[in-house]
């Protein structure tokens, strides 16, 4: 499928964490297809250089996932904006390496808030919008998700918890038009893993077991399956969480 196509002619989308990565990919393909998307971050700069790179075909509007308020206030702005919904793409997200018992209850609570507060509130909001437009909600899991890592133990509940909200919520909305899903990437070129850091006291042999052997993947990557999965192509996936990872959960 080449960016040419317009899948997304005439709808709109809600893309958090577009202002890096992933999400900036993503927000990027989507206008590219035809898409009418608000680009949501924390990041204003970031969001400007994702507006920049869709020659303005990308509105940027800062706000913090972690607070339901702004949650409320995004979702509201595509509505106001585009006067419809037909995509949430739950995004934004943060992810640490460090020992189990160094944990810190800062440190917890903020990852639990940014990758799991965020992506429900997200979904809270924008469903009663969804549902009319027949949309769908694309929440971006990790192979961390879907397999037990060492030191990453509170990244690891915050991906499970993303599979089953995909899950749970595609029971809830069964009856109706809604489709709900989860991409699961496994290491990703982009500014989250380029950025890692691994205490270095760690026993590298636990490490190297969700360790990709084909090397990373790229944003675009997550990108044409994000696109396919938000498209009427994928109108039967609904509850699935759908892998991209080169092998790493296979076995
Ligand atoms: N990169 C990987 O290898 C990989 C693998 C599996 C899953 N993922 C998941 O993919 C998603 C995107 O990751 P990425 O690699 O593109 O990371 P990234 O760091 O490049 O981008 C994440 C974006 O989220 C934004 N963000 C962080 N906190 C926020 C908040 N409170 N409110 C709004 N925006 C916020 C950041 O500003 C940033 O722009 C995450 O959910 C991550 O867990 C990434």
């Amino acid at each position: 499928m080449t960016a040419e196509a317009q899948r997304f002619a005439g709808r709109a989308a809600l893309v958090t964490g577009a202002a890096a990565g992933i999400g900036r990919a993503v927000a990027l393909r989507l206008a590219a297809e035809g898409a009418q998307v608000l680009a949501v971050d924390i990041d204003a700069a970031g969001l400007d250089a994702t507006r920049q790179a869709a020659d303005g075909a990308v509105v940027a509007h800062v706000g913090d996932v972690t607070d339901h308020a702004q949650c409320r206030a995004a979702v509201a702005a595509a509505v106001a904006e585009f006067g419809r919904l037909d995509v949430l793409g739950n995004v934004a997200g943060i992810a640490r390496g460090e020992h189990f018992g160094a944990v810190t209850e800062s440190a917890y609570r903020q990852m639990m808030a940014v990758n799991v507060d965020g992506y429900f509130f997200m979904a809270q909001a924008a469903i009663p919008h969804l549902l009319p437009a027949g949309g769908v909600v694309v929440n971006v899991a990790s192979n961390a998700g879907l397999m037990g890592q060492a030191y990453t133990v509170v990244y690891c509940m915050t991906k499970g918890a993303v599979v089953q909200l995909t899950r749970a919520l595609a029971m809830e909305y069964l009856k109706t038009p809604l489709r709900v899903v989860a991409l699961a990437p496994g290491g990703v070129d982009t500014g989250l893993t380029r950025g890692y850091q691994m205490p270095t006291d760690v026993d590298w042999d636990l490490v190297m077991r969700y360790t990709g052997q084909r090397g990373m993947s790229t944003p675009e990557d997550m990108a044409n399956l994000f696109a396919f999965l938000a498209s009427d192509e994928a109108r039967n996936i609904h509850g699935t969480v759908v892998s991209s990872d080169g092998g790493m959960t296979a076995g």
